[in-house]
């Protein structure tokens, strides 16, 4: 069974319409969805935006449901310049750039306990999401450093901040969250983002304007990488 999570309603629509034989089961405040998707079996959740959020509904669907890999998909602030609204990135990894225990002599970003900064992405699936998103055509396929944090980036010297810092190519609110469960749960994880904004001062207008277009990319994405077409 393959996990799907994404953050809002809009990130995970067009997927659950797809799912065979859908039922729905609540748990707590999520309500996760199974059935099969292009014949496999799938869970999908819409966690809510933020990293407790994120971590909170991962490990629900980990300990109920044991997928064998959870993919979080769904828009993003583009960190790097090159990126354009609707482009895709693959994560090669996840870090949470609003982590900072730097006074206690920490790495900026270090997670204590689990001991990392950077998440990373299950290169198998970094590859097959890579290849799958090669299907939508005009747009642009980056793989790079996803930042996830706590709020809705649009100061464009605090995006400036976390692409240099992290080497970030992109912005968002659960994907080292999701990841951070999966790897103590030693599940592979997959994040993928498609632009909705710059994380700049337009961001507020753009994510209004375009983040159903970015969701819908995303979600494409995924069903080319379980079509197999
Ligand atoms: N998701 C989409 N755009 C975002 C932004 N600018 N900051 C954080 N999360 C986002």
């Amino acid at each position: 069974m393959i996990g799907i999570i994404g953050a809002m309603e809009v990130e995970m629509e067009a997927l659950r319409a797809l799912l065979e034989e859908r039922q729905d089961t609540e748990l707590g405040t999520n309500v996760f969805s199974t059935g099969l998707l292009f014949g496999r079996e799938a869970v999908l959740a819409v966690c809510g935006c933020g990293k407790v959020n994120a971590a909170l509904c991962t490990q629900q669907m980990i300990l109920t449901w044991h997928p064998e890999a959870i993919l979080n998909i769904g828009v993003a602030g583009g960190a790097d310049p090159g990126l354009h609204i609707g482009d895709i990135v693959v994560g090669t990894a996840a870090v949470q750039h609003d982590m900072d225990t730097t006074p206690m002599g920490d790495p900026i970003g270090y997670v204590s306990k689990i001991g990392v900064v950077e998440f990373p992405c299950d290169p198998d699936l970094r590859a097959r999401l890579k290849e799958a998103a090669g299907a939508i055509p005009d747009i642009r396929v980056l793989e790079g450093v996803i930042a996830t944090g706590d709020q809705f980036v649009n100061q464009p010297a605090r995006t400036a901040w976390i692409r240099e810092t992290f080497h970030a190519a992109a912005v968002e609110m659960e994907g080292a969250a999701v990841a951070h469960a999966c790897l103590l749960h030693g599940v592979p994880c997959g994040v993928l983002r498609s632009i909705s904004d710059g994380a700049n001062d337009d961001s507020g207008m753009d994510f209004a304007a375009f983040t159903h277009l970015a969701a819908e990319h995303a979600q494409t994405v995924v069903r080319h990488l379980l079509a197999g077409t």
